[in-house]
């Protein structure tokens, strides 16, 4: 294989994850909007407490969104920055109303349970293209989902 071969197959690959990860940027900025959405809404005897772990909890997406935003962006593609291109792209459920807490929790839980999977998926993809960079950023997501599913699963259990 020639050095071209080399190289254009290698952005061929990075043209590919970085189209993931635009997918990925926007199921984080759901949920990151969704987790903002309950800390203010939030009612109810534990108000005090979830509306400090739904904080803590969004303040980590919003560091996990510039993340993915930024790796996007070094592997040479355009970061979408909108609310109708990230609804376009997202697979999470938006959340328009104020549902009860324990419904929350559930939402919650579920949708981080949803991103370990979709983080899991192109993983498979980024180890396969040994992309260090991308793979190293989808363990670090993969793992703070789970403990945060794992904190809001507590809640309910
Ligand atoms: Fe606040």
């Amino acid at each position: 294989m020639s050095m071209a071969t080399i190289h254009s197959t290698k952005n061929h690959h990075a043209q590919k994850i970085a189209d993931e990860l635009t997918h990925f940027l926007a199921d984080t900025y759901l949920l990151y909007l969704k987790t903002q959405n309950f800390h203010w809404n939030v009612t109810g005897p534990n108000f005090h407490s979830l509306h400090e772990m739904f904080e803590e909890q969004y303040n980590e997406l919003a560091e996990a969104v510039d993340l993915i935003a930024e790796r996007i962006r070094a592997l040479k593609a355009a970061a979408p920055a909108s609310f109708s291109h990230f609804l376009k792209l997202s697979s999470l459920k938006e959340e328009n109303g104020v549902p009860p807490t324990k419904d929350m929790l559930k939402q919650l839980t579920k949708d981080h349970e949803t991103i370990v999977q979709i983080a899991n998926n192109i993983l498979t993809k980024s180890q396969k293209a040994q992309d260090e960079a991308t793979t190293d950023l989808l363990i670090e997501r993969i793992r703070a989902h789970e403990k945060t599913a794992w904190m809001l699963r507590s809640c309910i259990e």
